[in-house]
């Protein structure tokens, strides 16, 4: 027998049991005549305590030459601790070892095993399998399987059925670039890795499914970021004979139910807003609304009085930073540099201080009169001991850098505490996106999402106008989820196609069997797909989902503890029917 008892299981009330545990050694401490060693596994940490006195001299050599990471077994009773550890569950006790024995031994780890470690990012993931013992990993990974299973209980116990779709398909357009698999048997021809199962949940609709859940990876080839993976998991649903209200409704109850039970959090009620709406007051389309600061437009009373770069600009916004008119002007040169960088892209900055005193200071003071800035400070709401901040220019351009200014002052403010969720939905986003760069429309959530039924003629009319019946759940900034009530008409879905500037031939060839799907008897639906890996790391309180992946990506794509992506041999190729062009 390996182990009776895990190493977090054992309380004081074991006291004289005999016990045989299993585990790595997290550390020995030896003070001369005794030796102790902490004996942790996944469930807790064990304290042994060899003494010189009372144990055989053989047990004392073998506990000498314990080293990090060594996997040891040991047999022995539960006594009570002299001096106790309340910081963690078996601190009241000890076990007094009659055999200790080395089961297998281990290098030097490249980093410490502990929840603050030394190791750097890209370390800990060539040794991710090291990285994974650390109490704060397997706790994101426990955080995880706990959001699987509470998610799969709440959908099943609803009538959801989990239905898996298959991984080898192809293109479906959902905006990014496809991976692809090359197929042996079909010479010169390519599966793609779903980026979502859309059109396979809209069959199963089709098939009389009418609640459809899935757990399942989707592939991406895109740049990524800290919430961005190449591979990441989605929790994708669609249902039938629903309409927005519907969907919004049971997928609040499904963030509700996870917030309360992973969290103990009861979230606040989920607000609507339209996306022409988040854009005019947070400059994005996913507002943190954890704090303030909207955005007040002060074009038309700004303009006009000989402030070129004001005039020439096509808005003017500012935002009240509250309390912050004592910000020096190195702190306030700092930020102006800061807007500056490319990422954020704003020509400069203007500061107006309304001091406490009742002064005021701005770095326009050449061009505005003082009755001038009182009138923006009405304006803008600002009252005595608060900083206005204003960015100018082109609208989607300021309205982008005043967002990401927004954020870093809710920052500095400390106005985004991770244990506060603010959740809401933004709906009515735009049908289409007109790109510069191929002089034609895009489906900005996906050509299968349906115009809003007030909108519908502007599909032919004027495209750019019509709006979608979309919807996407945000919390904190961080966009969970999105999704949309789907075309289910043969006539309109080819309509869509022709606005996306598919011939009929193109928009057959690639859609045919959903079109044709169509008119089989398609029922109403809709759907939606959380980001399962961001719902987790929002729920953990951390910045990157990478922590809540066991075996991430980096950001360049690698997995550096395989070493993948890889070449491959040329026979392997040639029996793919692949030629490689050397990288040079
Ligand atoms: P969408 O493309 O909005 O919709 O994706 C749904 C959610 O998936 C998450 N997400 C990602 N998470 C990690 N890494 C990525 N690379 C990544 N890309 C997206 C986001 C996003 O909100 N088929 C539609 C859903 C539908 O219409 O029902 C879809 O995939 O949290």
């Amino acid at each position: 027998m390996w182990r009776t008892h895990t190493c977090g299981e054992l309380r004081i009330s074991d006291q004289g049991k005999k016990v045989i545990l299993s585990g790595w050694v997290q550390r020995t401490r030896d003070k001369g005549s005794i030796i102790w060693i902490d004996l942790r596994d996944r469930y807790g940490v064990t304290q042994i305590i060899v003494e010189e006195t009372t144990c055989p001299s053989e047990m004392v050599q073998i506990t000498r030459s314990l080293g990090r990471e060594f996997v040891i077994q040991v047999t022995g009773t539960v006594i009570e601790r002299l001096s106790k550890n309340n910081n963690i569950p078996t601190g009241e006790i000890e076990i007094k070892p009659e055999e200790i024995s080395i089961l297998n031994g281990s290098k030097t780890p490249p980093f410490t095993i502990e929840d603050e470690t030394d190791g750097g990012d890209e370390l800990r993931m060539k040794y991710r399998y090291l990285d994974l013992r650390r109490g704060t990993v397997r706790n994101s990974l426990l955080l995880r399987h706990n959001m699987m299973q509470k998610t799969r209980a709440y959908l099943s116990n609803a009538d959801f059925i989990e239905v898996e779709t298959p991984v080898l398909i192809k293109s479906t357009p959902e905006g990014a670039r496809d991976f692809v698999v090359p197929s042996r048997m079909n010479p010169g021809e390519f599966y793609a890795l779903p980026q979502s199962p859309q059109t396979f949940k809209q069959l199963l609709m089709v098939s009389g499914f009418d609640k459809y859940f899935q757990l399942v990876k989707c592939f991406r080839d895109e740049d990524l970021r800290a919430d961005r993976q190449p591979e990441f998991t989605q929790i994708d649903c669609e249902m039938s004979f629903v309409e927005q209200k519907d969907i919004l409704d049971t997928f609040e109850g499904l963030a509700r139910y996870l917030f309360k039970e992973i969290r103990g959090v009861e979230l606040p009620a989920f607000p609507k807003m339209t996306f022409a709406d988040a854009m005019e007051l947070y400059g994005s389309d996913k507002p943190d609304l954890r704090f303030d600061m909207q955005f007040k437009n002060l074009t038309s009373l700004s303009q006009g009085k000989g402030f070129v770069v004001f005039d020439q600009s096509e808005v003017v916004l500012g935002i009240v930073v509250p309390g912050m008119a004592e910000y020096t002007r190195k702190q306030l040169d700092e930020l102006t540099e800061w807007v500056k960088r490319p990422q954020v892209g704003a020509k400069g900055m203007v500061y107006v201080k309304y001091n406490s005193d009742g002064t005021v200071k701005s770095s326009v003071d050449k061009f505005y009169t003082e009755a001038d800035l009182t009138e923006w400070k009405n304006h803008a709401g600002a009252t005595d001991g608060d900083l206005l901040l204003i960015l100018s220019g082109k609208d989607a351009e300021a309205r982008k850098a005043m967002s990401e200014l927004r954020l870093r002052m809710g920052e500095s403010l400390g106005l985004r505490d991770k244990n506060k969720f603010v959740p809401l939905w933004v709906v009515d986003f735009p049908l289409l996106e007109w790109d510069e760069d191929t002089q034609r429309f895009h489906a900005m959530h996906h050509p299968f999402t349906s115009p809003k039924p007030e909108d519908l003629a502007y599909l032919t009319s004027d495209p750019g106008r019509a709006r979608a019946n979309a919807y996407d759940m945000v919390i904190n900034g961080v966009e969970v989820g999105g999704g949309s009530i789907r075309i289910h008409d043969r006539s309109l879905q080819e309509k869509m196609f022709k606005a996306l500037g598919f011939t009929e031939e193109e928009a057959k060839a690639q859609f045919g069997f959903l079109m044709e799907a169509f008119e089989f008897g398609a029922p109403p639906h809709g759907g939606i797909a959380f980001g399962f890996d961001r719902l987790c790391s929002l729920m953990g309180g951390a910045d990157s989902i990478r922590d809540f992946i066991a075996f991430p990506k980096n950001n360049s794509g690698r997995d550096v503890m395989i070493n993948s992506p890889s070449p491959l041999a040329n026979d392997q190729l040639d029996e793919l029917s692949i030629s490689v062009k050397s990288k040079k």
